[in-house]
């Protein structure tokens, strides 16, 4: 397993936002995590990439077999933990070319990339300070492929994004995780594995998961394909996965 979490319970200023949390994620696979509002999806990823606000109270994450507890964010990220925020902050001082520097690997052209996502523009500009929705999204998605993740944690990619954009990160993200790519079965591939949040699920039609749990008042309440969660929810809301839990 690359990632495993277990009977994980996280607080938040004071309150639990998570209990009992168990997931395992294996090297190349992709899950999609649903969810509605403050179910506390965002949460598990500050918890995992270690944001000193969200306190591990009980339980543990092990990434490539290694204890994440009391672990700095640099060094989970230099071990192999990227995150695509969903509201990332703006920083004024640093520009974005400045940051690339900093999280770019080595054999990564990234020329091409910014050229791709057309954020040329970008460069020299403070990292997200007045980016509209989209260029927020198109900023994270270009320092994500700098970075090469194994295990990518995506928050919500497509939110706040129009369907042209969503299209430009779709395939982003598939490059990311080298799937859509001609030649290369699932045994030849990079081991590159992720969690996508959707609430929306359309980052579904771009990218396949392979599969899908709910998060509901911070626990995973059903993990099931993918396509079929989505179908679920989007004919009868997250209502009916709560009333399928209790028929178990
Ligand atoms: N830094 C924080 N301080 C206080 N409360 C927080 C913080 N982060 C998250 N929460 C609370 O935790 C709950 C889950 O939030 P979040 O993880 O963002 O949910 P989701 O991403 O599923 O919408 C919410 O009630 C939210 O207000
Ligand atoms: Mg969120």
């Amino acid at each position: 397993m690359l990632l495993q979490i277990r009977d994980l319970t996280v607080e938040v200023a004071g309150r639990d936002v998570l209990h009992d949390v168990n997931l395992d994620i294996g090297p190349g696979e992709i899950h999609a995590l649903f969810g509605p509002n403050g179910a506390g999806k965002t949460s598990l990823f500050m918890a995992i990439i270690g944001l000193e606000d969200y306190k591990v109270r009980k339980g543990r994450i092990l990434f490539k077999g290694k204890d994440l507890s009391g672990m700095p964010v640099y060094e989970r990220v230099k071990l192999g933990i990227g995150l695509f925020f969903q509201r990332p902050p703006a920083i004024r001082g640093l520009k974005l070319r400045q940051l690339l520097e900093i999280c770019c690997r080595e054999k990564v052209d990234i020329d091409k990339l910014v050229f791709e996502l057309a954020m040329a523009d970008f460069l020299d500009r403070d990292v997200n300070y007045g980016f509209s929705g989209g260029e927020v999204r198109r900023a994270e998605l270009l320092q994500i492929l700098a970075l090469q993740p194994d295990l990518a944690l995506l928050d919500e990619p497509e939110s706040g994004v129009d369907l042209e954009n969503i299209a430009l990160v779709g395939r982003g993200i598939n490059r990311l995780l080298e799937r859509g790519m001609p030649c290369k079965d699932r045994e030849t591939r990079a081991q590159r594995s992720a969690i996508i949040i959707s609430h929306t699920g359309y980052i579904l039609d771009y990218v396949d998961a392979d599969k899908g749990h709910v998060l509901y008042n911070g626990t995973i309440v059903c993990s099931e394909e993918p396509r079929k969660i989505l179908e679920t929810i989007r004919k009868y809301g997250y209502e009916e996965c709560m009333r399928c839990l209790r028929r178990t």
